[in-house]
């Protein structure tokens, strides 16, 4: 079978390149020329683990090609999905619908066949009848029909995510769809992964409301870490005694400095707008965006408090380790450390910071912070060192050298992956999130 993925970022390039993997046949689209030149060239434009290896195999056997032409691109596909960007509309927190738009219409202009088009972008409810309405307006001559399939990547495990996902969702609103896409996801349904086929605007509800279902358990936990703090608790200890109940579950439990990242902050804004438009308030959800957005700066003053208080910490120095909104990413998009090295910043603490991949993309968000070449030099002259992102590479570090090489031995864990006794042991005034 030929699909066509209109849109090579994360998800059109992630799902493009399993779809090859499974023997389909397929084309990825994408307007940027220069993206699409490096990707001839086996150069991602994310950072992904396995994926360059992923796409070099299947551009190897024939499977996989890109290009920057649509018509030629979705010539002979029987399933075209529409991968590209929904960024937050500035100014009102809505999904930017135009880039799907687009895409709909040139896809309605340039149809050859007989296809299934398919929102995998992050859209709200309605956009398939919109995007059913922009095809029937091309004048098209061919069936087609509009689907919903919403995708559930994590970043840094996507393609574990695509392979082995939980459950695969499908709204089609017609026979022909189902076909099509029974049959894009058969390698998947022999390996038994459920499918689910719902209605199209079912379907486009699910994608938000699982997304704003985890950052509200994120939140939660997020709150009651705080509350530990305050009553004498530990965090980890109620997250486990909670989440053993099958029916919580232990995932999404970690506390930390807040969530960030390119879908739970985009996402729970644009449904709050979807429960405005139709006036029907989610207001669990407009609570969980308010006490995340706060918890970051609050997450930068823990790190003042750790340094003294405001007028002590004036003119110190703090080691940031990590700087991506989680750990395998590159991605800085509403990171936590943005907040806190901001919070740092306006309180006269200076920064040095270290992240694997994240450095490059940090730099212009935060120009205050002086980016180093290895966790060490970071910590070196530090008076606090505050682990922002958990990457492995933080997991072990030589905390007698960390002592050696830091002004003071005050360490501020964000992400609990330290165990309090021993780094209390090893002589370190230790801080972590709601392990009092
Ligand atoms: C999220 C969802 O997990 C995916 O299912 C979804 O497909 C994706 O959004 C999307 O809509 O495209 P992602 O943003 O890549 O994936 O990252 P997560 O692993 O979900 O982490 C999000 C944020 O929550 C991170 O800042 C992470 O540090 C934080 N988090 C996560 C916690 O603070 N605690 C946890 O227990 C889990």
């Amino acid at each position: 079978m030929k699909i066509a993925m209109v849109g090579s970022g994360y998800v059109g390039l992630v799902s493009g390149a399993c779809f090859a993997d499974f023997g389909h046949d397929v084309v990825c689209i994408d307007k940027d020329q220069s993206k699409i030149d490096r990707l001839h060239e086996g150069v991602m434009p994310i950072y992904e683990p396995g994926l360059d290896a992923l796409v070099a195999s299947n551009v190897k056997a024939g499977r996989l090609s890109f290009t920057t032409d649509l018509a030629e691109g979705i010539k002979g596909a029987s399933a075209i999905f529409i991968a590209v960007g929904t960024p937050s509309r500035r100014g009102d927190g809505h999904a930017d619908l135009s880039f799907v738009y687009a895409v709909a219409r040139e896809v309605g202009e340039s149809l050859s066949n007989d296809a299934v088009v398919v929102t995998k972008s992050t859209v709200p409810v309605g956009t398939g009848d919109e995007v059913e309405r922009i095809l029937k307006e091309s004048g098209t001559p061919h069936r087609v029909a509009v689907v919903s399939n919403p995708e559930f990547l994590r970043e840094g495990a996507a393609i574990g995510d695509f392979k082995r996902p939980d459950r695969i969702v499908i709204g089609a609103e017609d026979e022909f769809g189902r076909e099509v896409m029974h049959e894009v996801y058969r390698p998947l349904f022999l390996n038994e992964s459920p499918i689910l086929f719902t209605s199209r605007r079912s379907s486009e509800l699910i994608k938000y409301a699982a997304n704003a279902f985890l950052a509200t358990k994120i939140t939660f936990i997020n709150e009651m870490a705080d509350l530990c703090e305050k009553v004498g608790g530990n965090v980890q200890d109620v997250a486990r005694g909670i989440g053993l109940d099958g029916r919580i579950g232990g995932k999404f439990l970690h506390a930390g400095p807040g969530y960030g990242g390119s879908c739970f902050p985009k996402d729970t804004l644009a449904l709050l707008k979807t429960a405005e438009d139709y006036e029907s308030p989610v207001r669990i959800v407009e609570a969980v965006v308010k006490v995340n957005d706060l918890r970051k700066r609050a997450m930068g003053r823990k790190v003042i408090e750790a340094l003294g208080g405001a007028d002590a910490a004036r003119g110190k120095r703090a080691a940031l380790l990590g700087l991506t909104f989680k750990p395998n990413t590159d991605d800085m998009r509403d990171s936590p450390a943005i907040a806190i090295a901001q919070t740092l910043a306006d309180a006269g603490v200076s920064a040095a910071a270290y992240d694997p991949e994240g450095m490059e993309l940090a730099k212009p968000l935060m120009p205050e912070v002086e980016m180093v070449s290895d966790p060490y030099a970071a910590i070196d002259g530090a008076d606090a060192v505050v682990i922002v992102t958990e990457w492995d590479a933080f997991r072990a570090l030589d905390l007698d050298r960390v002592k050696a090489l830091a002004k003071a031995p005050v360490l501020v864990d964000l992400r609990n992956i330290y165990q309090p006794d021993m780094v209390r042991e090893a002589g370190f005034a230790y801080t972590s999130v709601g392990r009092s």
